[in-house]
């Protein structure tokens, strides 16, 4: 187990142990077993944790992933309420009560689009995690049929790697890898099709799951479908061929790539922090994510 972030202990209520913290969210356990998931402001990129966090990201994610679990019902799923009314103040709409799950330690990731880390394994191999493509594609290019392209999960600094299906399998065993892929596929096709009806295409996604203890089930836990475990891009100004305008975190990206950061993504420097208009921006960017798909107003969540 990691050490508590900053402030992870604060404030915590008894009866909860705080056991992990990951690049964005804080993890209690309850007195009952349960997991409290607090979804913070932080942003990562580039397997680095921002210093600089965008305002109400937490909370964006947490009721963007409470609707789409709610989209894909036929789904089973690690949530069991929003905001217990014991918990504190702070955490309002952005805690999450869920199941405790054994999880799988692979990143279920869907495809359906060329893009990121696709692109560079295609360029250099011809495939994506071993999964052989048409050549000529374009970054950006729709894929003949969705694709899983699973990686392993790695530790806070270090990256995840992209791996095949027989690795997943020798990791995890033949049926739970063949079981990953199918779920994941099914609820990437569902999910386009429900982003697609609001003009977004759902380029690629990473899901996690994790066994129910008692029942055994293969159990979709963790964060769906947001800005950060997916890339949405607006369905009017897809243009292959170039990387495309999203509504994920390619808008830092690409700031700190760019000389007005002054960083040099080589060395060992961290990032530096985000000037507020690019603050601004990104936090635009999510709570549009968010309205466009739900249909909802982000003021109206947990206000
Ligand atoms: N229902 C669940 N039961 C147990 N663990 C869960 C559940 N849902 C999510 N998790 C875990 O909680 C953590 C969420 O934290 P976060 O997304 O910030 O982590 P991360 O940086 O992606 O990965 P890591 O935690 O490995 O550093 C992940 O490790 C995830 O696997
Ligand atoms: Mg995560």
């Amino acid at each position: 187990m990691t050490a508590p972030a900053q402030g992870a202990s604060d404030g915590v209520p008894d009866g909860l142990v705080h056991v992990h913290s990951g690049k964005v969210r804080e993890l209690y356990r309850s007195a009952d077993g349960r997991l409290v998931m607090v979804a913070s402001d932080r942003m990562s990129a580039f397997d680095h944790i921002l210093e600089t966090p965008i305002p109400d990201k937490g909370r964006i994610l947490t009721a963007l992933s409470a609707w789409w679990f709610e989209q894909l019902a036929e789904v089973p799923n690690h949530l069991i309420a929003l905001d217990d009314p014991l918990l504190p103040a702070a955490w309002r709409g952005r805690a999450t009560v869920c199941r405790a799950l054994d999880m799988v330690p692979v990143e279920a990731v869907a495809r359906g689009y060329l893009a990121g880390s696709g692109v560079l394994d295609y360029r250099a191999s011809g495939s994506v995690c071993g999964v052989p493509l048409p050549a000529g594609l374009a970054d950006g290019a729709r894929l003949p049929e969705p694709i899983f392209t699973p990686a392993t999960k790695a530790a806070v600094g270090e990256h995840d790697e992209n791996v095949t299906f027989d690795e997943v399998a020798a990791a995890v065993g033949e049926r739970t890898a063949a079981e990953l892929r199918d779920l994941t596929l099914r609820i990437y096709r569902r999910a386009a099709v429900i982003a697609a009806d609001r003009g977004l295409l759902l380029a690629d996604t990473k899901f996690e799951f994790g066994r129910d203890p008692a029942s055994g089930e293969l159990t979709l836990g963790d964060e769906v479908l947001t800005p950060d475990s997916s890339r949405f891009w607006p369905a009017d100004d897809w243009r292959p061929g170039r990387p495309q305008p999203s509504f994920d975190k390619q808008y830092v990206r690409d700031w700190l790539l760019s000389p007005a950061s002054g960083w040099d993504r080589a060395s060992d420097a961290p990032p530096p922090p985000l000037p507020d208009d690019v603050v601004a921006a990104t936090r635009d960017r999510y709570v549009e994510a968010y309205e466009r798909l739900t249909g909802r107003r982000f003021a109206d969540w947990s206000a």
